[in-house]
């Protein structure tokens, strides 16, 4: 190992945590500090070419990594990932539920096709994915638990309707995991991020219109990067936040504030 990788803490060592939709932008930063603090990184994503990139560039610093391809959209596929998970590494200590598509139009615009991508991506395919990973988690009575929501789970952006429903959902599913699998002694919670650069973001970043509003709208006076959100989202995952459980933890520069 470099004297790089000795200078980060091992918060997450030997722990095997799968990252869905950590192929590249903020699932991949979350799975860089994972894999950085001595996580066993499983990466699932949809993005044969991302992830294989993610891939190499985690191993090149020795970072324990692996890739499954799987659409979440698909039950089976979804099934097979957190098989094969369980076929490597014989537990699941960490999931982070990242996958997620947009796509912005007027409601009046927005065909029945639209929604269901966006609902059976974002929604659906935490549905399938905790489904599969969270009885392996009760069996041993741990497990962290981590969705991304966004800010529009609280903050309804016109011209977004599916992605806000979507968003809001998430959030309402890691709340009811955290009330019924708290028991167990899983923690289950959601990370909102504000306005993020990352290839999802990148045509509203394009979009000076979208960028007038936003100029104003954000204190710390910056558009975030996907290392933002990494640092949040591993806290949720790490024994610091043990007695943290149905939180949206918003990441967004104060947007909100
Ligand atoms: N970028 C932002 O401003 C922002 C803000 C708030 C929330 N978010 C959320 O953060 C998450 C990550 O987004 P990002 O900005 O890093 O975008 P991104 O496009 O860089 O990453 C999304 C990842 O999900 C994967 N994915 C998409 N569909 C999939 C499918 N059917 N099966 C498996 N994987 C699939 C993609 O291949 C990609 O690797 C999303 O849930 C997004 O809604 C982003």
């Amino acid at each position: 190992m470099s004297a790089e990788v000795d200078y980060f803490p091992e918060r997450f060592r030997e722990q095997v945590s799968l990252v869905v939709g950590g192929a590249q932008g903020i699932g991949k930063a979350i799975g860089v500090r994972l894999a950085r603090e001595g996580a066993h990184l499983v990466i699932g994503d949809i993005d044969r070419r991302m992830m294989a990139l993610a891939r190499r560039e985690i191993a090149a610093w020795d970072g324990s990594v692996r890739t499954v391809y799987c659409d979440v959209r698909r039950r089976r596929q979804v099934e097979a990932m957190v098989a094969r998970v369980l076929r490597w590494y014989g537990r699941i200590d960490i999931l982070m539920y990242v996958a997620g598509v947009v796509r912005g139009l007027p409601f009046a615009k927005t065909e029945e096709k639209d929604w269901d991508y966006m609902l059976d991506t974002n929604l659906k395919g935490a549905f399938l994915t905790a489904r599969a990973v969270v009885p392996h988690m009760i069996k041993r009575r741990r497990g962290k638990l981590i969705f991304m929501a966004s800010t529009n789970a609280w903050d309804a952006e016109a011209e977004l309707a599916p992605y806000n429903v979507t968003k809001a959902g998430i959030y309402l599913l890691a709340k009811t995991l955290a009330r019924e699998l708290g028991p167990y002694g899983i923690n289950s919670n959601a990370v909102g991020p504000g306005l993020i650069r990352t290839r999802i973001s990148e045509p509203f970043l394009r979009n000076p219109k979208f960028m007038k509003k936003y100029e104003n709208l954000i204190p710390i006076g910056r558009v975030g990067m996907p290392e933002d959100v990494a640092g949040p989202a591993t806290f949720l995952a790490s024994r610091d936040a043990d007695y943290i459980n149905g939180v949206l933890l918003f990441v967004d520069g104060g947007q909100l504030a």
